[in-house]
């Protein structure tokens, strides 16, 4: 612990298309969190290109993690800890974080931290202000993954259902890509989606089965592909509101089911997806009295190094450490 004993993590993230690094104090307060976006990189290939996203993040990485030391008024040996994502993720990419994870390690002799990036977004919410207070249901939705979990505490989180096929965050990909909006999708669906004035469902609800805990998104895309190729003049914009009310529709009904069924009633809402104004209308549309909702800003719903400091801080703490033999993976 330095010497104003409070405990200082680095955190570094580089497991998809964003490369950070932050600095988080008592895995609750962010003192900087430096976020280089690679999507002008990637969006003439309307998805993430693996080998450019490998180099972007080492040319970026050791720049980044000054930025985030100079931001904060920190320097390296204050450092208590460094924590970086090694899963789920793009293997060339994830490697960056780790490895300039060890070598800080190494050097400063503090100790390691490898975290599961999908665990890193439920934590956002606890920087922002709010005691952790076990156990919620997450969700967690994003452009890789659509997952719901229960979770009792850091390293605690058991798998309630997933997508069987596409996340949620790729099915926006994929109906922008289909239109030909850009990427990243969800943003501009969401707007173009805010222009509809024909307010109507063209397509089924996903999945009706109330004890059925799996996601899927591979239909409803299908469905408006269809629809779009059948009915080639109907306004885009009434298309992407119907696409965007099941897509999210199905997400609200799927959390409330779980926590309902479990009597929790406390709820995790985080990953790229979070960010939709409209999906947070539909939970606060569902939600009841006595149920708490945490929702990170929409700053710390898509990837960033915060939230990986933050739950290392947790790991931390519980002398949960890893070795220089840290690897990564592509699973969670
Ligand atoms: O969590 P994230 O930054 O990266 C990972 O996928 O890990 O999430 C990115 C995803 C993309 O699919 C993007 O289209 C989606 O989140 N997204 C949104 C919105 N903002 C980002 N989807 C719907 N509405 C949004 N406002």
């Amino acid at each position: 612990m330095n010497q104003s004993d409070c405990v200082v993590g680095l955190g570094l993230e580089s497991s998809c298309d964003e490369t950070s690094a932050a600095v988080v104090i008592d895995g609750k307060k962010i003192a900087s969190n430096i976020i280089f976006s690679q999507v002008e990189l990637h969006s003439e290939y309307y998805g993430v290109v693996p080998e450019i996203a490998s180099r972007a993040h080492l040319e970026k990485i050791n720049s980044l993690i000054e930025m985030s030391l100079d931001e904060s008024g920190i320097t390296f040996s204050d450092l208590d800890y460094v924590g970086a994502t090694n899963r789920p993720g793009l293997i060339g990419s994830l490697l960056i974080a780790v490895q300039s994870a060890k070598a800080i390690s190494f050097a400063l002799g503090i100790p390691l931290i490898g975290v599961n990036h999908l665990e890193a977004h439920l934590y956002a919410p606890f920087l922002e202000g709010n005691e952790p207070n076990y156990p919620y249901i997450g969700l967690l939705v994003s452009g890789g993954n659509t997952a719901l979990y229960k979770i009792d505490g850091p390293a605690k989180m058991e798998l309630i259902g997933k997508t069987v096929d596409d996340a949620a965050g790729e099915a926006f990909d994929k109906v922008s890509k289909y239109i030909g909006l850009g990427y990243p999708g969800g943003p501009l669906v969401e707007d173009l989606a805010k222009k509809a004035r024909i307010k109507k469902n063209l397509f089924p609800k996903i999945l009706t089965d109330p004890y059925d805990t799996r996601f899927s998104y591979s239909g409803l895309k299908t469905a408006v592909v269809n629809y779009i190729s059948k009915n080639p003049d109907h306004d885009k914009s009434e298309i992407v509101y119907s696409f965007q009310e099941r897509a999210l529709e199905f997400l609200v009904r799927r959390m409330f089911t779980a926590a309902r069924r479990s009597g929790i009633k406390r709820m995790i809402v985080a990953g790229g997806v979070a960010a939709n104004g409209r999906l947070r209308e539909l939970i606060e549309l569902e939600k009841r009295v006595d149920e708490e909702i945490l929702i990170p800003s929409p700053k710390l719903c898509t990837d960033n190094a915060a939230m990986i400091a933050g739950i290392s801080y947790q790991y931390y703490i519980q002398k949960n450490f890893d070795s220089f033999k840290l690897d990564v993976n592509s699973k969670a």
